[in-house]
């Protein structure tokens, strides 16, 4: 199943797939840019041959700009990664992804789902809310930076109907 997202790049549409192996270099570096201790070519590789975690690409005409993993335990599940390539933020993108992805989960049998956040890491905040998810927890000094402060986290939950 595939979801139409919108005409907003002149590169074509994005669209939302269920994503395979062969995605594993490109969610490598679009992770390793995007977070402090980036998840490497094999990791992707793991996570995309269990049964338990379910992986969405974000495409623009052929090129992956994005993913989505969460890992499924009954019918709770959690969003391990959610990102979007530098060149392609700021345009409502993720929030299709997210959308379908939690589409996803809903028709695996998931009720609620959760996921943890830095407290100052707006953009992915004012997804997560818009989304529909709500703040349930916070977790003092959760991410020790590379040679910083360590960050504070808050856990998220959103009820699948
Ligand atoms: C979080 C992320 C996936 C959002 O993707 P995106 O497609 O750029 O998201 P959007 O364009 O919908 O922007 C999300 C919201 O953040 C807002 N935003 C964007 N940049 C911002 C900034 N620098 N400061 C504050 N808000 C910002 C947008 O206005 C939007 O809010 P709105 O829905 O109220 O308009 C993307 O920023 C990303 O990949 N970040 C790095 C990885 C990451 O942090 N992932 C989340 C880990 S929990």
């Amino acid at each position: 199943m595939m979801a139409w997202l919108s005409e907003l790049w002149g590169g074509g549409q994005a669209l939302v797939e269920p994503a395979s192996q062969r995605d594993a270099t490109a969610f490598a570096q679009i992770h390793g840019a995007s977070f402090h201790r980036g998840w490497g070519e094999g990791e992707f590789e793991r996570m995309l041959s269990e049964r338990n975690t379910l992986v969405h690409r974000l495409r623009m005409g052929r090129k992956t700009v994005g993913f989505s993993v969460s890992r499924l335990a009954a019918e709770e599940a959690e969003i391990l990664s959610i990102a979007v390539a530098e060149t392609h933020r700021g345009r409502g993108l993720s929030y299709g992804l997210l959308l379908t992805h939690l589409g996803h989960l809903a028709g695996r049998g998931v009720r609620t789902v959760f996921l943890e956040v830095e407290e100052n890491n707006q953009p992915a905040r004012r997804l997560y809310e818009r989304a529909g998810f709500a703040v349930v927890g916070r977790r003092e000094r959760y991410y020790q930076q590379n040679g910083g402060e360590p960050l504070n986290a808050l856990l998220m939950r959103r009820d699948l109907s």
